[in-house]
């Protein structure tokens, strides 16, 4: 039977994944020395979705993975049947990993008559039968709190931060900067994490009748003559980014790094991150990088170490905050 069993036999842990990121689930069974579940899952000819798994799951702690890529309404309505059909085949307990939280940045209203569609989800993910939700640095951690479970929020920054203290000569000279005023706790984190660095932050306003559209004013802090090491949760189509590349280049930046968790990267994010004047732009396999979505610049980390990591930490009843040292 495909899964792991834990030492003393008495339970079974069973990884399933969508058809959304093949190659993140296959790495995180890899990474676990186990394989997924044989799956079937099509489209009907009216785009309507099958899922069927290939051996039993009763009694199992299954994990369900899947990336909330485009065409995202898609792969999410995937998960959700993936989770109906093992609560029906009496598995144990369902885990739904959203490595990427879709609809996350919808959190509030902003206007009277919208919707507060990130807490939806999380609601349908529990009326499907999800027992626990585990995801990758989440748009806000008091999405936390929108499901009415345990939900493991997994942090890349210890990923990303290594990998940028490998990248940086001088690590004195670095500054952290916040691509808008609301993300300064996690730049803060950052500075912390490469030594202790001055923080910097960009005056970022937004027409919110017009998605996708960001108008970066000036850069609040010290990044003259400074590597800039400019941190966000996501690159959607690059416009925040790219907008806050140019305003510290222009206030004298030595270089600029971009890290981002999530590479959304919708069109036209590969051309405005790679013309953006940015030396390196960094970010996790959440979401799958495909051929078109790559430009000369781009670094992908691999994300299923820490994933496989987690999985094994809540199967083992350990913990995921361990490996955070304290900050999930
Ligand atoms: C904003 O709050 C987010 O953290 C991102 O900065 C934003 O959603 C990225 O979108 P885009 O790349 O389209 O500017």
């Amino acid at each position: 039977m495909t899964g792991i069993l834990s030492a003393d036999g008495s339970k079974r842990l069973v990884l399933v994944s969508g058809r959304a990121h093949p190659e993140l689930a296959a790495a995180v069974a890899q990474e676990m020395g186990t394989e997924l579940l044989p799956t079937s899952a099509y489209d009907f000819a009216n785009g309507e979705i099958y899922v069927r798994f290939g051996e039993s799951v009763r009694g199992a702690d299954v994990f369900v993975l899947q990336s909330h890529t485009s065409p995202i309404n898609q792969w999410i309505m995937e998960q959700m049947i993936m989770v109906d059909a093992l609560k029906r085949a009496s598995a144990k307990t369902i885990t739904v990993i959203a490595p990427f939280y879709g609809y996350a940045r919808q959190d509030k209203k902003h206007k009277g008559r919208e919707p507060i569609s990130a807490r939806l989800i999380a609601d349908m993910y529990e009326v499907a039968g999800a027992d626990r939700l585990m995801s990758v640095d989440l748009h806000t951690a008091q999405l936390q709190g929108f499901f009415n479970g345990p939900v493991d929020h997994l942090w890349a920054m210890p990923l990303l931060t290594d990998y940028v203290k490998s990248r940086v000569e001088d690590l004195s000279n670095v500054t952290v900067v916040s691509p808008d005023a609301g993300r300064i706790k996690v730049a803060e984190k950052w500075a912390a994490k490469l030594g202790g660095h001055p923080l910097a932050f960009v005056h970022k306003t937004r027409d919110i009748n017009q998605p996708n559209q960001a108008v970066a004013n000036r850069v609040v802090g010290d990044v003259a003559g400074r590597t800039c090491v400019l941190v966000d949760d996501l690159i959607d189509t690059g416009g925040t980014i790219a907008e806050a590349v140019r305003v510290c280049m222009e206030s004298g930046a030595k270089e600029v790094i971009v890290a981002a968790t999530h590479g959304v990267l919708s069109d036209p994010a590969a051309q405005r991150l790679q013309e953006s004047g940015a030396s390196e732009v960094v970010v996790t396999d959440t979401l799958p990088i495909t051929e078109d979505k790559r430009f000369e610049k781009l670094t992908v980390l691999s994300i299923a170490p820490l994933i496989a990591r987690a999985i094994e930490e809540v199967f083992a009843d350990g913990s995921v905050t361990s490996l955070f040292e304290g900050n999930s």
